[in-house]
């Protein structure tokens, strides 16, 4: 059987506040180890042949729900993660692009979320997707608010795909980390023919070694997209 080509990877990274608690140390640790192993999966994909994008998914439209401390502490963790990064996105011509409502967050936030997407706009190696205040539910009703906005009446599947702010491609493989086996309101239109994979790895101890293993299980899935 040929090898199935994974072109678009999107990862559910759970697990940081356990890690942390796990250790004694306040949830905000895990989240800053969460960061590195960001890093890491990216430098990988980046350096893998059939890789094109990579998804993260962030922050949900659900997060906002935690203690005011914890999302502060997230909004001044990405904003110190994609000034560090901007660097190595160049280095590695990887292009950035974040999904999601970022317009709720500061004024500085996203202004650096704009910049990072407007400097590496040109890289072509691979793309990073961050889901930022990202909802799939929301994500949805956009698109389709905004085709009855320009007044159409009748919508197709290729309508709503190509309003998505995702439209560029399906999710192959989706990986959720920290052993919980549900969606959160993540990319609910571009999984629909995605194969699953989660492991009990929490985030922060998420590593390539573990990445190149699910993907050499990936590679052997059958996926027949309801042909025989
Ligand atoms: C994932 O880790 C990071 C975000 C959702 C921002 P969690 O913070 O959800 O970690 P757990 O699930 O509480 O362990
Ligand atoms: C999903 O993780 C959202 C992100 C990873 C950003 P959560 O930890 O928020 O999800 P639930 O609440 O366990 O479903
Ligand atoms: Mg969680």
């Amino acid at each position: 059987m040929p090898k199935t080509h994974l072109k678009h990877l999107a990862i559910i990274m759970d697990g940081n506040g356990r890690w942390a608690e796990q250790r004694g140390q306040n949830r905000t640790k895990g989240h800053e180890a969460g960061a590195e192993v960001i890093r890491d999966i990216t430098t990988f994909c980046s350096n893998h042949t059939d890789i094109k994008s990579v998804t993260f998914y962030a922050f949900s439209t659900e997060n906002w729900k935690r203690p005011k401390l914890e999302v502060d502490f997230l909004m001044r963790l990405l904003d110190r993660y994609l000034k560090n990064e901007l660097k190595t996105y160049q280095e590695q011509n990887i292009r950035f692009q974040a999904i999601g409502n970022i317009d709720e967050f500061s004024k500085a936030l996203q202004n650096r979320i704009r910049e990072t997407e407007e400097q590496t706009r040109n890289n072509t190696n691979l793309t990073q997707i961050l889901a930022l205040n990202y909802g799939g539910r929301a994500e949805i009703t956009q698109a389709v608010n905004s085709l009855i906005d320009s007044g159409k009446t009748h919508l197709s599947e290729a309508d709503i795909s190509s309003a998505l702010q995702t439209p560029y491609s399906d999710i192959d493989l989706l990986i959720r980390t920290s052993g919980e086996e549900r969606i959160s309101n993540f990319l609910l239109w571009q999984l629909s023919y995605s194969e699953f994979y989660f492991t009990q790895t929490l985030w922060p101890d998420f590593n390539a070694e573990e990445l190149n293993e699910i993907i050499d299980d990936f590679e052997q899935r059958n996926r027949r997209f309801g042909g025989i």
